[in-house]
């Protein structure tokens, strides 16, 4: 394991004093550092029309370097119509005038070069655009586009033209959506506008490999693969199971067991191809993320069939304002023993999909997370704005442009609508938060700019900005990367992780979860020195970094968390 992690020690060179400078350089770059998730519409809007772009991007990538993250993944930004904000695509190879053109996003990847920071895309390959030219000549069957999505005959009940099963899209109501020139209905796990390909067939994957191609040849070093669990879907075409009591609506597809429209077997066939791909890319290892929000036993598979980081959603979805410390143990400890040897944990803090980690938690619990993903083994995933303490900004009903908000209607929209999470980064406190030079924006602005914002937090020693900085820089700790991980609950209310490694001081994450202050002993608890210093401290907690803490008599503030290390070593 340890041969594979490191697998160039280069010695460079004699320093000016004669010693040998041991200089290591890790093929696998991604190991023990945050990823950046980047919202290319929200980030920066270089051009005053409201919307990101690359240009914005290029011109804020300073402060990527400037929060010590390894690597920025960029959401779509290629042609598209934009129904799903981008997830919709017309030219997998080309880019949108919205963002710029392909020499904007060459001049973005060769400064992030220069800057030392890997630049990741997003691939999206589980279907086109409507407008897409195969997919409109998928309907008048011209090969060899006539098979590249997944089409079905209707079923005739009592004379009248049904879909052909029940299944659902992720956005509402059926799967299914006629196609009169074809006389067939064509798959849409998601929006009428993203018709579903059909991965059985080859030529389509093989067009597939060229897009990871095109941008491998661009020096990309990598892709966050979008839904790859509904890759492929079972060909009998049978009903879905219904789930009991869910108290949804039967339009919505959580009300469904989606045994034949998730995790199939073949979908992992699909992604070995791929990795066959990068695996050929010359230059610095390439690396995959998947987005799979499937039982630990579906993730775990995708490390075997080539994927560095098969996402770990348990933050987003099944640990929640209401989870407990014990809770925590409990979804973390069974997680990093089923990590396969070798290979890396990894923490997803927030995405663009789900409301903002300081609305789940509540914004005293805004660095809480974060903290769990910096102090435990693997990378960390953090979402523009995240850093920040950013919240969700309230929709309404006439605000609303997410098309799963649209399409669940005006009394259901505010849990479905993803626009909430992706209002514009906060800057500063000018015109729009320093998103861009006009007031009216694609989303809007959260009106909390005001005093949320990174400049303003530059000058704030106790400030989301700064505890990230400082997170992100533990991650390459040895203890960090090296050490034996331990999670403690004590008095049922506090959650401890213990890092240790010989001869290092042990770093340890203490995390109250009840709103109350609490007294305990952790040097007891836990085994760990009677006095250690304070790495660093949640905002609000009113702990200032430096501080000593006598360890057998600790009080934590309530939903205050504190990182805690020697001040020697
Ligand atoms: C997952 C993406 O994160 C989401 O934003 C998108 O709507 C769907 N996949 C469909 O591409
Ligand atoms: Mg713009
Ligand atoms: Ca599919």
């Amino acid at each position: 394991m340890l041969m594979l992690r490191f697998l160039t020690f280069l010695f460079i060179g004699i320093g000016i004093f004669g010693t040998i400078t041991a200089v290591e350089i890790s093929e696998e770059w991604w190991r023990d550092s945050f990823i950046y998730h980047l919202y290319p519409r929200s980030f920066k809007d270089s051009d005053g029309d409201g919307i990101g772009d690359l240009n914005g991007i290029t011109s804020k990538l300073e402060y990527l370097v400037d929060i010590k993250v390894s690597a920025v993944w960029i959401g779509p930004f290629y042609k598209s119509p934009m129904i799903d904000f981008g997830y919709d695509i017309t030219n997998f190879t080309g880019v949108d005038p919205i963002f710029g053109t392909l020499d904007d996003f060459k001049k973005l990847t060769s400064k992030a070069k220069s800057l030392g920071l890997k630049v990741m895309l997003d691939f999206v390959p589980n279907h086109s655009s409507d407008q897409h030219h195969w997919f409109q000549k998928s309907i008048k069957r011209i090969k060899p586009y006539d098979n590249y999505y997944v089409w079905a005959d209707a079923k005739i009940i009592n004379g009248t033209r049904q879909p052909p099963n029940n299944w659902l899209s992720l956005f509402q109501g059926t799967a299914w959506t006629w196609n009169d020139e074809r006389k067939q209905y064509y798959l849409h796990q998601f929006a009428a506008a993203q018709p579903d390909f059909n991965f059985r067939d080859e030529s389509l994957n093989e067009e597939m490999k060229d897009v990871l191609r095109f941008w491998l040849n661009t020096g990309v070093d990598g892709f966050r693969i979008d839904t790859i669990p509904s890759l492929i879907e079972d060909t009998r075409l049978l009903d879905e199971p219904r789930l009991p009591n869910t108290g949804l609506p039967d339009t919505d597809s959580d009300t469904l067991r989606h045994i034949y429209t998730y995790d199939q077997d073949e979908t992992y066939d699909v992604l070995k191809s791929w990795r066959e791909v990068l695996d050929d890319s010359p230059g610095p290892k390439k690396i995959f993320l998947t987005e799979a929000y499937s039982s630990l036993a579906d993730v775990m598979k995708y490390y075997d069939y080539g994927s560095n980081i098969p996402m770990n959603f348990m933050f987003l979805g099944e640990l929640n304002n209401r989870s407990t410390a014990y809770d925590f143990k409990r979804k973390i400890d069974p997680y990093l023993n089923a990590i396969p040897d070798g290979q890396s944990a990894n923490w997803v803090v927030g995405n663009h999909d789900r409301f903002r980690v300081a609305t789940r938690f509540g914004p005293k619990r805004a660095d809480q997370l974060t903290m769990l993903a910096a102090v435990l083994p693997g990378v960390g995933v953090i979402y523009n704005g995240d850093e920040l303490g950013m919240e969700n900004r309230v929709m309404t009903w006439e605000e609303t442009v997410d098309p799963p908000g649209c399409n669940a209607g005006p009394l259901r929209y505010k849990t479905t609508s993803r626009d909430p999470m992706r209002t514009p980064f906060q800057w500063d406190n000018s015109t729009s938060a320093g998103f861009s030079i006009n007031n009216k924006t694609w989303l809007p602005v959260h009106p909390n700019y005001k005093t949320i914002n990174l400049a303003a937090q530059k000058l704030t020693a106790a400030s989301h900005y700064n505890v990230f900085r400082r997170l992100a820089a533990l991650k390459k700790n040895p203890v960090i990367s090296k050490g034996t991980t331990k999670l403690v609950v004590i008095n049922d209310i506090i959650l401890g992780v213990i890092r240790r490694l010989p001869g290092k001081s042990p770093i340890v994450l203490l995390i109250n979860f009840s709103d109350g202050s609490t007294h305990f002993d952790a040097a007891f608890s836990l085994n760990i020195p009677d006095k250690m210093s304070v790495y660093a401290a949640s905002v609000g907690s009113h702990i200032k970094v430096g501080a000593t803490f006598d360890t057998n008599r600790i009080e934590l503030p309530g939903a205050a968390s504190v990182i805690l290390k020697l001040k020697s070593r």
